[in-house]
């Protein structure tokens, strides 16, 4: 990221991108760490705190990796994005029914984007990414109720 603040790294991959990468890589070490320690269970606050920023990352970045003629997406993504960002404090039932629709608008994205009948640049990989967070942030927020 400092390389390409500085304009040295020249990169498709913007300094966001990068920034979600190391956020989910340092969070999934301190999880290391607590389970080394025996501490398994997860806080609520930290939960929704953490996922919610990644959730309205991922919208960001789905919005910006659609082909621009694919309007309609772009702008449920930038909905999407905006409402993420609303809820970082939000109660776990508000967080939960975003979630639930944004896990069948990331299923919808991901076969679009598989079958190519969704046209971008999100490689399939990342769209599975995104998916399995999304998922994984569903079920920590079971076990935080
Ligand atoms: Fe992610």
């Amino acid at each position: 990221m400092k390389a390409q603040d500085a304009g040295q790294l020249k990169s498709l991959a913007y300094p966001t991108f990068f920034e979600h990468v190391a956020l989910e890589g340092d969070r999934f070490a301190r999880r290391l760490e607590g389970f080394s320690s025996g501490k398994v269970e997860l806080d609520r606050s930290e939960v929704i705190n953490f996922w919610t920023r990644i959730m309205g990352e991922h919208a960001d970045f789905i919005a910006h990796m659609l082909d621009p003629k694919e309007r309609a997406l772009v702008e449920t993504a930038m909905k999407t994005g905006k409402a993420w960002r609303k809820l970082d404090d939000g109660s776990k039932k508000k967080v939960e029914g975003t979630l639930e629709g944004f896990i069948a608008f990331k299923k919808t994205a991901q076969a679009g984007v598989e079958s190519g009948k969704i046209d971008s640049i999100i490689h399939p990989i990342l769209a599975d990414h995104v998916l399995r967070e999304a998922l994984k942030f569903s079920d920590e927020l079971k076990r935080v109720s």
